[in-house]
């Protein structure tokens, strides 16, 4: 069967280990470059010309990726599609935005499988996207080797992580790492600075986990400096180490299953479908909505 492949949207560690799993199995494999970019302008290669093993277990993605909201217009869609019809299948690796190219593919005749490939995890009905747990890991280790700095001076510090409009990774990061304090939503700047109170009188120092794109950080932190009439609140972004980041050995794990999930289902010529995790990470396929 005459496969391809692409990564698109935000890139997510442990896209590398799934690309190689499927490779292993698909040998007629071929990639659209940097997404549905690459689909549309006619990008396509056989995969055996990218692959290098010494990528496999890092983050990024060897076909790379790219954001493409022309997609939506119907001329840059009809390009793609007479370009995804010369396949037997098209596996789209990506996050919500690449479900729904996925499912319109579908809908046009293509024989597309859809794996939720994205750091947010909000995927829905899926417990569980490639990039994860490598971005939570990656937060608690910018929290954790921040906090010994911020302790020493009795300050507090407001750490902003990724994830889109998806408080997963905050509140994840912030579980591990025995937060005082979410930001997942509009903040309230009289409990924020009771947080940070109640910590500095005893001499110690708040942590707190914001979600990105709430509001600037630094704003958040001059405004608590101004209300607590001291400047002791720091900031610390954890940004794109999330996406950079080594992946974990779960990402790995999870990559994998994903890929033995996609052979199957190309094996039983199952198409347009949707591989999630299900609350126990068990891989399941379901129908697109
Ligand atoms: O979707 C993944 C993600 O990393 C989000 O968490 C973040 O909001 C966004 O991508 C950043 O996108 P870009 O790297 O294109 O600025």
């Amino acid at each position: 069967m005459k496969v391809l492949v692409l990564t698109s949207g935000g890139d997510a560690p442990g896209m590398n280990k799934f690309l190689t799993e499927v490779y292993k199995k698909c040998k007629d494999l071929y990639f659209a470059y940097a997404g549905f970019t690459g689909l549309v302008n006619g990008e396509i290669y056989p995969f055996k010309d990218v692959f290098d093993a010494r990528l496999t277990n890092c983050a990024g993605s060897m076909i790379k990726s790219s954001r493409c909201p022309e997609f939506k217009q119907a001329r840059v869609f009809n390009k793609a599609l007479k370009n995804a019809k010369d396949f037997d299948v098209v596996i789209i690796l990506g996050g919500n935005g690449s479900e729904k190219g996925a499912k319109r593919l579908y809908e046009n005749g293509v024989n597309t499988i859809f794996v939720p490939g994205t750091i947010d995890n909000d995927v829905d009905d899926c417990s569980y996207s490639i990039g994860f747990s490598t971005a939570v890991k990656e937060g608690v280790y910018t929290v954790e080797n921040t906090m010994p700095s911020i302790v020493a001076f009795n300050n507090a510090c407001l750490f902003e992580v990724m994830g889109r409009e998806s408080a997963e990774i905050c509140k994840t990061v912030a579980k591990q790492v025995d937060a005082d304090y979410i930001v997942a939503d509009k903040p309230d700047y009289e409990e924020l600075k009771n947080v940070v109170l109640k910590r500095y009188i005893k001499n110690e120092s708040a942590c707190i986990i914001v979600r990105e794109n709430i509001c600037p950080i630094d704003e958040m932190a001059k405004k608590l400096n101004e209300l607590l009439g001291m400047d002791i609140v720091k900031t610390q972004i954890v940004g794109r180490t999330q996406r950079g980041g080594a992946p974990t050995a779960e990402e790995l794990s999870m990559a994998k299953k994903y890929a033995q999930e996609v052979c199957h289902c190309i094996n039983s010529k199952v198409f347009g479908v949707r591989i999630l995790a299900d609350k126990e990470y068990k891989i399941v396929t379901k129908e697109f909505k």
